[in-house]
């Protein structure tokens, strides 16, 4: 079993997104100590941005092998700008490549990557979540969950702290919940990722 862990916080050591998806991999290894993790933290060596050379090797590199290897992803996914950050855009499109993780056919497009789980681990300054009035405004979670059904990776599950910005209380609040989530999520691991 394999587990790929991605970090795009430009934060440093104040990171929310790298603080949870650390304590997912935590947990992930407390389930399974034999877990094979692999590590690609984008701002210590970045994803180099697409350009026409990179799009010939694209059917064939170390991030997109890496990516197909993995049983379990956890993704430190913070929101820059109303998106994701751009080191991580940069990732997706080292994955994203049609005929090795999707393909387009008559019936329209179909995942190549099924069987995958994804983490999320999602920090943002305000308020997005689903029903509230900043929602709208999340092109961060609803991008990722895009590109990663796109590849036919269904099962996601979102590891959110959000708020961080709002006052050092609802910081402090908002990242003792995600680590306390993040906690649990592996407590059904490996039985699921192996159904
Ligand atoms: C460059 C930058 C852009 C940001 N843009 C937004 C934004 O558009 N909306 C928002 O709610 N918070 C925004 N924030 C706040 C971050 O989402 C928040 O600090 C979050 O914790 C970032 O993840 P990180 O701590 O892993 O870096 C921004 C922060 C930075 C550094």
């Amino acid at each position: 079993m394999k587990l790929l862990h991605v970090d795009a916080g430009i934060t440093g050591p104040e990171s929310v997104s790298r603080q949870i998806s650390a304590a997912v991999v935590d947990a992930y290894l407390r389930a399974e100590p034999t877990l094979e993790v692999v590590r690609r933290d984008l701002e210590a060596d970045p994803a180099p941005h697409l350009d026409g050379r990179g799009l010939a090797s694209l059917p064939d590199n170390a991030i997109l092998r890496e990516f197909l290897e993995a049983d379990v992803l956890v993704i430190g996914a913070p929101m820059y700008n109303f998106g994701i950050a751009s080191q991580l855009k940069a990732w997706f499109d080292h994955v994203l490549v049609a005929g090795r993780t999707f393909k387009y056919g008559p019936a329209g497009p179909e995942g190549l990557a099924a069987g995958k789980r994804a983490i999320l681990a999602s920090s943002r300054g305000g308020l997005y979540a689903p029903g509230t009035p900043g929602s709208a405004l999340d092109f961060q979670e609803p991008h990722l969950r895009a590109m990663l059904r796109h590849m036919g990776v269904e099962d996601i599950t979102v590891i959110r702290a959000e708020g961080v910005a709002l006052s050092p209380e609802a910081r402090s609040q908002a990242i003792a919940e995600a680590l306390l989530n993040a906690r649990a999520v592996a407590r059904d691991f490996p039985r699921r990722v192996a159904a």
